[in-house]
């Protein structure tokens, strides 16, 4: 359970613990399709970037994509005015929807009401979980609940901990962030192992340097 000394913009840091809980698959991962299950060490790095990095999340709509168990999604929902939370696997997305319904009221209380548009008694409007697999034709991302009018979204900010792994995966992921971020004002943020531990991570820059 990551814990976070959150403080409100303009007051002094009191140590006031944050918490986010979040529950595990418990079943073994033994592969690719299931990284998922497990939380991993980039996302903890991320969840606190984003945590000291709040206002960059201000009215933003954000997009994750390979979000897993879904940390640094549920830290960017206290801060930012809508976010889309996503991954491919089954059982990694209801993971997704049960660690969100078990933080949604900390998201609340821990949130900079002054930032958030979104009324979090009908959070669905503004913390969806989608599946969003990189890999297949993209469509565009609504949001939303059943009882409303479902909506478009312009991404202003992707997130990603972790999700380049092969090469495949760098390829997916630089085809997402083309497809859904806004031009020229969207920003994508990701915080990865390095390229000994992942193949992909070469890849990528390659790719970048070709931008
Ligand atoms: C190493 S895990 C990282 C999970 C999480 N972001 C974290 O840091 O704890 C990689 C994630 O990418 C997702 N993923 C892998 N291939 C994908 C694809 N083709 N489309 C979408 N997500 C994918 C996996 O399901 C998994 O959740």
């Amino acid at each position: 359970m990551p814990s976070i000394n959150k403080t409100k913009e303009g007051e002094k840091d009191d140590h006031t613990a944050y918490r986010v809980a979040i529950r595990q698959v418990n079943s073994r991962m033994d592969g690719q399709h299931n990284t998922g299950n497990l939380l991993w060490g980039a996302s903890r790095i991320m969840a606190y970037w984003i945590h000291f990095n709040r206002d960059l999340f201000k009215d933003k709509k954000v997009l994750e994509v390979g979000s897993g168990l879904g940390l640094c999604g549920i830290v960017a929902a206290s801060y930012c005015k809508e976010i889309v939370i996503t991954d491919y696997q089954e059982l990694t997305l209801r993971a997704l929807e049960y660690n969100i319904s078990i933080n949604v009221p900390w998201v609340e209380e821990n949130c900079d009401e002054s930032s958030i548009t979104c009324a979090y008694n009908n959070y669905e409007d503004c913390i969806m979980v989608q599946k969003l697999d990189w890999d297949k034709e993209l469509s565009p991302i609504t949001i939303g609940s059943s009882n409303t009018t479902r909506r478009p979204m312009d991404v202003d900010i992707i997130i990603a901990s972790d999700i380049i792994c092969e090469p495949s995966t760098a390829e997916g992921f630089l085809k997402t962030v083309k497809y859904y971020l806004k031009p020229c004002t969207g920003v994508a943020y990701m915080v990865n192992a390095n390229s000994f531990s992942r193949f992909g991570v070469n890849r990528l820059l390659e790719m970048l340097k070709g931008i």
